[in-house]
């Protein structure tokens, strides 16, 4: 008798169906969660595993996604760990009908999470030309790029001073970056690379803190150098770089130039840089 027959189709299309989770498009990286941090309703942080192959310049971004409905959706994400980490860390919104973030904000360890190949991104310390003081303005989730470089020697073999400003409109969503600079100070290695080089400049706008305002206005107004007590903006010895909403970008731009930087790119190095991979 052939009793197991309808056992065994029932096998066979169990295997001929593969759960949603195993698809994984040709050409992507299908990474492994490995921890999840949740910071305010809609900021949190996630490290996961990275790829033997995958090579990219600290502060660039990649494409990162999900598998939605059997497609994958992908959205560009700054790269927060440093290029020598073994794994990545990304920080992120969370977005209530966002197409990617309503998925992402729900992952756990062990999920999988997509990312495209190839990382790219002006972020980085190759686009701009050699310099004393380097400034990194970030409003919001722009700061993730600086998670990367603060976090890689070579920064501080490129600059003697380096300023992280992190404006944001609650002092909760300040905490990202507070814990950045915490962590630094608790790894042997890079504390001792990092030193007393690192200042971290933290604002908000829209509750009550030591340290108020827009970082436009505080460069406007002169306080930021005041309150670090630095000089004024010198494209001589002066060197930049840009993490925000298109408006921050276009506000703070302005200031650079007012003070006498020119933009830089990966093909052109020069004072100040940019990330528009972000905007709309
Ligand atoms: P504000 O509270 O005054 O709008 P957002 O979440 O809208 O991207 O804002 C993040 C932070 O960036 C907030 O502190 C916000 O200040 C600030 N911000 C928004 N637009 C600009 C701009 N054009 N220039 C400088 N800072 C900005």
């Amino acid at each position: 008798m052939n009793a197991p027959a309808k056992t065994d189709v029932l096998e066979a299309n169990a295997s001929a169906a593969p759960a949603p989770a195993a698809v994984v498009p040709d050409g992507v990286y299908a990474e492994t969660v490995l921890s999840v941090t949740h910071y305010t309703d809609h900021l949190f942080r996630f490290r996961m595993t990275r790829p033997a192959g995958f090579r990219f310049r600290s502060g660039e971004f990649a494409m990162i996604g999900l598998m939605v409905e059997g497609k994958p959706i992908y959205r560009a994400y700054s790269i927060a760990s440093p290029a020598w980490d073994e794994e990545l860390e990304f920080f992120s919104i969370k977005v209530p009908n966002g197409p990617l973030t309503q998925h992402l904000q729900r992952i756990q360890p062990g999920d999988q999470v997509l990312m495209r190949k190839k990382p790219t991104g002006t972020l980085v310390l190759d686009a701009l030309t050699p310099g004393k003081r380097l400034y990194m303005f970030s409003t919001g989730t722009g700061i993730a790029p600086f998670a990367s470089l603060i976090r890689d020697p070579e920064t501080y073999e490129k600059f003697e001073e380096v300023i992280l400003t992190h404006t944001c409109r609650e002092v909760a969503e300040l905490k990202y970056g507070f814990d950045l600079i915490e962590e630094i100070r608790n790894d042997e290695m890079l504390s001792e690379i990092v030193g007393d080089k690192l200042k971290h400049y933290a604002t908000v706008t829209r509750e009550d803190y030591p340290f108020q305002g827009r970082i436009t206005d505080l460069l406007e107004n002169g306080k930021i150098f005041t309150d670090l007590g630095v000089p004024p903006l010198d494209p001589a010895v002066d060197r930049g770089m840009i993490c925000g909403s298109a408006a921050m970008l276009k506000d703070t731009k302005a200031q650079l130039e007012k003070a006498g930087l020119t933009e830089g790119a990966n093909n052109k190095p020069a004072e100040f840089v940019i990330e528009r991979a972000f905007v709309g």
